[in-house]
């Protein structure tokens, strides 16, 4: 998106910013304050969103309320409505529960408050303007292929037994990373070359309430420790790095000495050092400052009258209406690529990696 960089680069020199080291001060318009409702900062891939997002505003000469609510919906609500209250021009929502927004974006819209939801859809409710995400669906996609790849499911053979976790059930994006990975392993469970030894196949069953590692940890425990005691598993689903690194630990506390292929998302620096070293098997990166820039660019177009650019008005229905949507292109990574996807991608440093 080389417009956008252009456009920040341009407000970026005309607000004092140019570097040049030229004295004279061009006085900053005062574009007002954006309210930035992050989810956690127990997760690493948030903290980078919330930091790239606020210095992308910034650049552009906004102010920027970054608040986070480390999980708790009520508390997401209330930083909601302050930012409401406090005149704030536009929200950059990234939801805690998808479905418990609706009320405090009815106030926003009283308000006229644009509101861009960040990466996860808010649901239920008309009152969000665009939607910033990546292709979720494909997401999953390329963890299943992950797994595909790592037991060479295409060519005949046994059966390997897999365990499947999924996301949070109130994370709209849950469902699409577990469905894109289950339109991958469904032929291959069907013909018994893929078999869940637990049968917990459901999306509800295997979901991990707040994506919460210690949840996940629990449930790999009771597997181990129930259905799967006696057998070995090959392979384990897991949407995200947080609950592939606690999935990780209870089967290496249950005596796993090989470890199972282990899928992941958002290449959190621990598991890409998991992956360097052979311990993890994949993560999906998506790069959250490309992500950061869609939301900036969307908000400023509608602060400035414009029409964000949108490349999907079908798959993202709310419940009231399809959101109108800017999808990147999530990466599958694992021990062959990470060092030119991440390193040369200067997401991470090679000294980070090696630390
Ligand atoms: C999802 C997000 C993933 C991952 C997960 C847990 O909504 O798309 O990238 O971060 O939440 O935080």
């Amino acid at each position: 998106m080389r417009w956008i960089i252009a456009a920040s680069m341009v407000l970026a020199t005309a607000a004092g910013c140019s570097g040049s080291g030229d004295e004279t001060t061009v006085e900053q318009p005062d574009r007002g304050t954006i309210g930035i409702a992050m989810p956690t900062t127990k997760s690493a891939r948030w903290v980078g969103d919330g930091k790239s997002i606020a210095q992308q505003f910034e650049l552009l000469g906004y102010k920027t309320d970054l608040q986070y609510a480390e999980d708790d919906v009520d508390k997401q609500i209330s930083q909601i409505k302050a930012m409401i209250a406090g005149g704030e021009k536009a929200l950059v929502v990234g939801a805690i529960d998808g479905t418990a927004l609706k009320d405090v974006l009815a106030s926003a819209a009283t308000a006229k408050v644009p509101v861009i939801s960040y990466d996860r859809l808010i649901r239920d409710t008309p009152n969000i303007t665009y939607y910033a995400t990546f292709d979720n669906f494909k997401v999953g996609v390329l963890q299943a292929g992950a797994i595909v790849k790592a037991l060479k499911l295409s060519s005949t053979g046994g059966t390997d037994n897999i365990e499947l976790f999924a996301g949070s059930a109130d994370d709209n994006n849950a469902t699409f990373f577990f469905n894109g990975a289950m339109s991958i392993l469904t032929p291959y469970l069907k013909s018994g070359r893929l078999k869940v030894v637990s049968g917990e196949t459901a999306f509800k069953t295997v979901a991990t309430q707040r994506w919460d590692g210690a949840v996940a940890k629990k449930r790999m425990q009771r597997l181990l420790a129930g259905p799967l005691r006696g057998t070995k598993v090959d392979a384990i689903l897991s949407p995200y790095d947080g609950l592939s690194r606690a999935i990780i630990e209870a089967l290496q506390e249950n005596g796993y000495k090989k470890l199972p292929v282990v899928t992941g998302q958002d290449a959190e620096l621990e598991s890409a050092k998991l992956i360097a070293s052979g311990i993890q098997t994949e993560t999906v990166y998506k790069d959250t400052r490309e992500l950061a820039k869609v939301a900036v660019q969307m908000t400023n177009s509608l602060l400035l009258g414009g029409v964000p650019e949108v490349n999907d008005e079908k798959q993202y229905d709310n419940g009231v209406k399809v959101v109108p949507t800017f999808l990147l292109q999530p990466v599958n990574v694992d021990r062959t690529n990470y060092e030119r996807v991440l390193v040369d991608g200067g997401y991470y440093t090679a000294d980070q990696l090696a630390g």
